[in-house]
Parts: C-alpha cells; sequence; structure tokens
C-alpha cells in the first residue's frame, strides 16, 4: 500500500474549517467538494493516459488523454456521496458506482447494504471515496469488493485517517496495488471508534443530521 498524506496550507485551511463543530452544514458540504478537488488531483497522479497525435492551430503535436476503460470513482454511502462533486470534477469522464456500507455502532463491523457497481472491474482504475478512515472496516470491505470483481489497482481519498485505520488497511491490502491519499492523519481513535481531534460523524456534518 502507498500512503500519501496531503501537505498543502491550502488543505490545512479547508480541513480546519471542516474540523470546527460550528462549521454549518453548508458551509461543510461545498468545502469537502473543494478539498476533494485538491485531494483528487494528488490521487490521479497515476491516472492511466495513452498517447495521442492531434493538431493544434499551428503545428501537429503528440499529446496524452485518458486511456479506456474509463476511471471508475466509487463513493461509499452515506458520507462517500459528499466527496462525488470534488472528485468529478477532475474526471469528468470518469463512471460512477456507488456501495452502501453501514457499521455497526457497537460492533463497529461493516455490512453492505447496497451496490450499484459494474460486474466486471478487470483493468479499471478504482477511486474509493469514504470521508472518515477511522476503524479501516468499511474501507477494506469496499476493497475487497472491487478486488473481487475483478480489480487490481484502487485508489482510495479520504479526508481523515486514523493511524488504526492507516494500519489495518495496510495489513489487509497486503502486495497489493492500494494507494491511500489523506487530507491529514489524525492522532488516533477514542472509545467510539470516532477519530480524534477528527471532525465528528462526516456524514451528519454533511446532511445536517441531528
Ligand atoms: N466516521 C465518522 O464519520 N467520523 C469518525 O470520526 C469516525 C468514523
Amino acid at each position: 500500500m502507498r500512503l500519501h498524506v496531503a501537505e498543502h496550507p491550502l488543505i490545512t485551511h479547508k480541513l480546519t474549517v471542516l474540523r470546527d463543530k460550528n462549521t454549518p452544514s453548508s458551509v461543510f458540504r461545498s468545502l469537502a467538494t473543494e478539498l476533494v478537488t485538491l485531494l483528487a488531483y494528488e490521487a490521479t497522479r497515476d491516472v492511466r493516459v495513452e498517447k495521442v497525435d492531434i493538431e493544434t492551430p499551428v503545428t501537429t503535436t503528440t499529446g496524452v488523454m485518458l486511456s479506456q476503460p474509463r476511471p471508475l470513482v466509487v463513493p461509499i454511502l452515506r458520507a462517500g456521496l459528499g466527496m462525488l462533486d470534488g472528485m468529478v470534477t477532475l474526471l469528468p469522464s470518469a463512471e460512477v458506482g456507488f456501495l452502501g456500507m453501514v457499521r455497526d455502532e457497537e460492533t463497529l463491523q461493516p455490512s453492505t447494504y447496497a451496490e450499484r457497481l459494474p460486474e466486471d472491474l478487470t483493468g479499471r482504475q478504482c477511486y474509493v471515496l469514504d470521508p472518515m478512515l477511522a476503524t479501516g472496516g468499511s474501507l477494506i470491505a469496499a476493497i475487497d469488493f472491487l478486488f473481487a470483481r475483478g480489480a487490481t489497482d484502487v485508489t482510495c481519498v479520504c479526508l481523515l485517517g486514523a493511524p488504526e485505520g492507516v494500519a489495518a488497511v495496510e495489513k489487509a491490502t497486503l502486495g497489493a496495488n492500494v494507494t491511500l491519499v489523506l487530507g491529514a492523519l489524525d492522532e488516533r481513535l477514542n472509545e467510539h471508534g470516532y477519530i480524534v481531534p477528527g471532525l465528528g460523524d462526516a456524514g451528519d456534518r454533511l446532511y445536517g443530521t441531528v
């Protein structure tokens, strides 16, 4: 697994506003979108391209364009939906699939309650969106799901990660082609499975649930 923790003052600034408990959902949503666009730039560093010959108004030249099959973006419902706009802003030609995962608040174990993904992911570069990498349970289940459909190249984009979650994903994906892009690596998980200092429940913050 490759781990990339973003280091950029704009990312840290936007994350600081997201973390603030007084930031309202409307601001939270638009900042999350901006933040993901910045993270998407990093996450797509290895997106596959192929050479193409084109004509400019002045001459012919060789450039690159995204290869087929198109990348697949997979937001994990519900909170990952808040990251979708930011990602497809940079990858407008990507296909979007959905994976609904829920974790039991007591056992913290994830289960899949919905999926809408292509049957065959052979050769697809997959970008999983999940704002909070806490225990890693949902993300590992999502990666396993994509691998079971033939994916071999998975990049996960998270706003925040806990060291426990990063270690769990690393252990579960040994030898696999998995990249983790984080906005920040936080201190730890608390006894309720929340990231500390974190930003609280990302789904609640995005959608104003009280
Ligand atoms: N999920 C969240 O939304 N927040 C956390 O801190 C951990 C998991």
